[in-house]
């Protein structure tokens, strides 16, 4: 069965305190919902600091993991302020986010590092969340599809099939990403159809089938049910409506209701 994930992002927020808080509120909150019977799976993707002390608070939950934000694609060495995915995987971490959008406008990341970086994660035993989106303008123009297709195309398909079956993919629209413009339904279906076609042709039917393809922009408790009710739509990535325990339990209530 496919995986459905929702994954939260908090991006550069919250205190020690309420991050062990959130997440305490959240677990509370999912009490009654069984994630275990749909292959349903929450990740929760705090800033780096407060990985160690949620990884301990995580530890041995199934179907809930631990995410980092980023990573570096060097095991080790002398790279000032960066963190390896070993020692992510040290304090507990299941997944990295690969490629947000925000990695690649402020910090300049480009394909050839992205692709650096998704190939570190996957030999430490790790599932990069891979994230590809497209500018307002590429949509204005018509050229979305061409533009993600470059993006994985760069840094995804040197990888085997085995490796590729194990990577989460992330659409997120640059436009709808805090803006409140979320893509419509039939935008995220049409993009996420696109990239699960293009994987066929790449891979294979099993491999694109099997594929876990998440959305992410603005989608909040409000809107995740008519996204996630989309054939190839498995879930979202969750920035502002993440941080608010009651809405994202409300997100992850609509993605195990597919
Ligand atoms: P948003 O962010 O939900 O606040 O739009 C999504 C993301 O950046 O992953």
């Amino acid at each position: 069965m496919k995986k459905r994930i929702v994954a939260g992002n908090w991006k550069m927020h919250k205190t020690s305190r309420e991050a062990e808080d959130l997440v305490k509120e959240v677990l509370e909150k999912l009490d009654t919902v069984d994630l275990k019977k749909h292959n349903n799976h929450v990740v929760f993707a705090p800033p780096f600091v407060y990985l160690q002390n949620l990884g301990k608070l995580l530890q041995g939950m199934t179907n809930i993991s631990l995410a980092a934000q980023n990573c570096h694609s060097e095991p080790k060495g002398a790279f000032t302020g960066e963190t390896a995915v070993q020692m992510l995987k040290d304090v507990g971490c299941e997944y990295v986010i690969v490629g947000h959008s925000e990695r690649r406008s402020y910090f300049k990341e480009s394909d050839a590092f992205l692709k650096q970086k998704t190939d570190a994660v996957l030999a430490a035993g790790l599932t990069p969340i891979f994230c590809c989106g497209e500018m307002l303008n590429d949509r204005k123009n018509g050229t979305q599809q061409s533009v993600i297709r470059e993006q994985l195309e760069q840094s995804l398909f040197h990888l085997e099939k085995a490796e590729m079956q194990r990577v989460v993919i992330a659409y997120e629209p640059v436009w709808a990403i805090g803006t409140g413009m979320t893509a419509s339904p039939e935008q995220a279906q049409e993009m996420h159809a696109f990239i699960r076609n293009t994987i066929e042709e790449v891979y294979d039917h099993n491999t694109a089938h099997h594929l876990t393809i998440l959305y992410g922009g603005s989608c909040n408790a409000q809107n995740a049910a008519s996204l996630f009710s989309n054939a190839d739509v498995d879930g979202g990535l969750i920035g502002g409506a993440s941080l608010v325990a009651d809405s994202f339990v409300e997100i992850i209530k609509a993605n195990s209701a597919q």
